[in-house]
């Protein structure tokens, strides 16, 4: 049984209706309770259209009027990367709650911008949309971590696979969109920073981009990653990975679901894309947002986590660039954020 949210519902507005913003909006109008979706903003003003259209709400291209309407008290940012700086700017003005997705901003000096900001203002409204949080797999890893039962964690490997790209989608925009996930997942479930990282370029499957990439992350403690980003895999899209104890190893990701047998095969599905793969969590960190909104009490990654990972990915790049193995020290972590 469901426990109904006691009145009023949060009114949110969802800036951004290409496949996160539209799948968010979705999520928040037709599966969640204690929230209603008041209006939708695009710079596509026929996407924000079709979008608002299906859930009976407002629709426009001005984002920056659905952040000032009185009548939208959160916002859930989905929009292309390089405008959350403004849109994240805009919200903390008017002191409204928001859930940005991932990356807070696509460099480390425009994460810094935010995150200051947000410490000016001296409360926490920021969210960021790293959901591998609220996944059910990397949450029974956190759990193991947390545990201690299997020792203390020594290496991880990640895989990341896309199934297609645009041409645009460039090799540092592989570390900010992709790997920010696991810079994001192995600081949260370590609980250290990460001191150094290296990109390893093998063959690439096209000129003008390197992919595959390797990219090699160490942490504070001495936890080694191998993370593979593979934007343009054809098959499907794929996130696994296998955490290595001193006692034991945890594994997700791996094939679930129904396996057929036929003609000397056996098959199981790969999902198409991220949204298949990581629904739930996409509904679970909705769910937790609006209940810290209304609680008061901050959940999920932070600004201050934005930032970290943005000063990580940015090594990563420089790394890429031919910087070998690239050094991350981060600035001391604000009173807010501890
Ligand atoms: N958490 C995750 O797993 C995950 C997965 C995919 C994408 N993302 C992030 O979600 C965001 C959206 O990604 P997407 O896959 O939906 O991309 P998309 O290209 O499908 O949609 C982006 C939308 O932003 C709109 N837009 C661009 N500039 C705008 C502006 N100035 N004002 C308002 N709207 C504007 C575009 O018209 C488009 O409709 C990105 O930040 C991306 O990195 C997160």
């Amino acid at each position: 049984m469901t426990i109904p949210f006691p009145e009023p519902v949060l009114r949110v507005g969802v800036i951004g209706a290409g496949a996160m913003g539209e799948h968010h909006a979705e999520t928040l109008a037709f599966e969640l309770g204690g929230c209603q979706v008041v209006a939708v903003a695009d710079l596509d003003r026929d996407r924000a259209g079709r979008v608002a259209e299906k859930i009976g709400c407002d629709s426009t291209d001005d984002a920056t009027a659905v952040i000032a309407d009185p009548a939208v008290d959160a916002l859930v940012i989905a929009s292309a990367d390089a405008t959350h700086e403004p849109y994240v700017l805009a919200c903390l003005e008017r002191g409204k709650p928001v859930l940005c997705e991932k990356p807070l901003a696509p460099d480390a000096d425009a994460a810094g911008r935010i995150m200051a900001a947000e410490v000016e203002v001296g409360r926490r409204l920021i969210q960021v949309g790293f959901m591998r949080r609220y996944d059910a797999d990397y949450r029974r890893m956190k759990a193991a971590v947390d545990g201690r039962a299997l020792g203390q964690p020594l290496l991880m490997h990640c895989v990341h696979r896309n199934q297609s790209a645009g041409a645009d989608f460039h090799s540092a925009w592989m570390i900010t969109s992709s790997v920010s996930h696991e810079i994001e997942a192995l600081r949260w479930l370590t609980g250290s920073e990460i001191v150094s990282a290296t990109a390893v370029l093998p063959r690439s499957v096209l000129e003008h981009v390197f992919d595959p990439q390797l990219v090699l992350l160490r942490t504070a403690e001495g936890v080694v990653a191998d993370v593979e980003i593979f934007a343009r895999a054809q098959y499907g899209y794929e996130v696994r990975a296998e955490l290595v104890l001193e006692r034991g190893t945890v594994s997700i990701g791996m094939p679930a679901g129904a396996v057929v047998r036929t003609a000397e095969t056996m098959s199981t599905a790969v999902p198409p894309g991220f949204i298949e793969r990581f629904a739930p969590a996409y509904r679970r960190q909705l769910h937790d947002w609006i209940q810290s909104v209304r609680s008061e009490r901050p959940a999920g990654a932070s600004a201050w986590d934005g930032f970290a990972t943005a000063i990580v990915a940015d090594a990563c790049i420089a790394s890429q660039r031919g910087g070998g193995t690239v050094p991350v020290s981060l600035p001391e972590r604000p009173a807010l954020y501890h």
